[in-house]
């Protein structure tokens, strides 16, 4: 009996990490970590999507993944977050600069303090301490940060990102010819996640989207809406930016509409999914990307020839 319950605690703790789930739980600025989901709107625990054609996926866990299906609100900032907005504070940033994110492969019900103080494993913000423990993404897709301006004198705690959002960064594929296809964030400890708040963002409350896609199978026979569906892991920070930026925000897109099946980026080839090649024309998901001064076609094609 006992040798038994051991190995079923051992089980319980090992398996959430040997899943491929995370949800995004910390933002480093001017050189310090925030405390986890400080600014982060949290998720509930179990949740009931709405449809599902496996109902073993209706309920789902704190990190488990998001589907362009579920309830709209799920894909826009993860499950239920408009009921953890309320309690969740604004971080005042100002346009231009700096941010670092960091993801969790565990749940809240298995963290322990010891993940979070990761100042002598590079500063990470999350780190796993046991030898063959990553915090890694075990999901080969790109990482896509968007920003929805809350209307003018809504506060951010009640936003619900129905607004327009529009995509300020994404990290993919480093070397788009190299075989086997390299995403970027899919290694056993990942690239760091640090990028800008655009210097030309204008001033105003902002929820800041962050999400690592693994787009779903299609072949040439099997399309959507017959094809796979992305799975998205999406989760949303309460941002105050501070600026002096006269410049209007280019026109945005909606979300859940620019993940559905038949978006760019959200469905790809075995072939794809297999590393063994990209997609002719294959543009990463989230629509254009914003360098702050045009938006750009987001496709390694583009990049790669530019
Ligand atoms: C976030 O939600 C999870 C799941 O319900 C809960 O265990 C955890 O305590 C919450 N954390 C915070 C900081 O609210
Ligand atoms: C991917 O690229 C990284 C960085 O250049 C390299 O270290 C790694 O060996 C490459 N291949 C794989 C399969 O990760
Ligand atoms: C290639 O992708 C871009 C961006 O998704 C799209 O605008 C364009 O029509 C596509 N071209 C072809 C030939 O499919």
């Amino acid at each position: 009996m006992v040798p038994l319950l051991l190995s079923l605690v051992a089980l319980a703790a090992l398996t959430p990490l040997a899943q491929s789930h995370f949800t995004f739980v910390r933002i480093k600025t001017d050189g310090k970590w925030h405390e986890p989901l400080q600014y982060i709107r949290n998720k509930t625990d179990m949740y009931n999507e709405w449809k599902y054609y496996n109902s073993n996926f209706l309920y789902r866990g704190w990190n488990w993944p998001t589907y362009v299906i579920d309830r709209p609100e799920s894909v826009r900032c993860g499950r239920d977050n408009m009921r953890h907005a309320p309690n969740t504070d604004v971080l005042t940033v100002k346009a231009g600069q700096e941010l670092e994110i960091v993801h969790i492969r565990a749940s809240p019900e298995e963290w322990v303090e010891d993940y979070f103080q990761c100042e002598d494993m590079e500063d990470r913000g999350v780190c796993f301490r046991k030898p063959g423990w990553y915090n890694d993404f075990n999901h080969p897709g790109p990482l896509v940060v968007h920003l929805s301006k809350a209307p003018e004198g809504q506060d951010i705690r009640s936003y619900d990102g129905t607004g327009e959002w529009i995509k300020i960064h994404r990290i993919g594929l480093d070397d788009p010819e190299e075989r086997p296809l390299n995403w970027t964030l899919y290694r056993k400890v990942p690239q760091k996640i640090i990028f800008k708040i655009p210097a030309q963002t204008p001033a105003g409350q902002y929820l800041m989207r962050m999400d690592v896609i693994w787009s779903g199978w299609q072949s040439e026979y099997i399309k959507p809406p017959a094809a796979g569906l992305a799975e998205m892991y999406p989760s949303c920070a309460q941002l105050n930016i501070v600026s002096d930026s006269t410049k209007e925000l280019p026109q945005g897109v909606k979300i859940p509409e620019i993940f559905d099946i038949w978006e760019p980026g959200m469905t790809t080839s075995g072939d794809m999914l297999d590393f063994k090649s990209l997609d002719a024309n294959y543009t990463y998901p989230g629509g254009l990307l914003w360098d702050g001064e045009k938006m750009n076609i987001d496709s390694p094609y583009f990049e790669w020839y530019k």
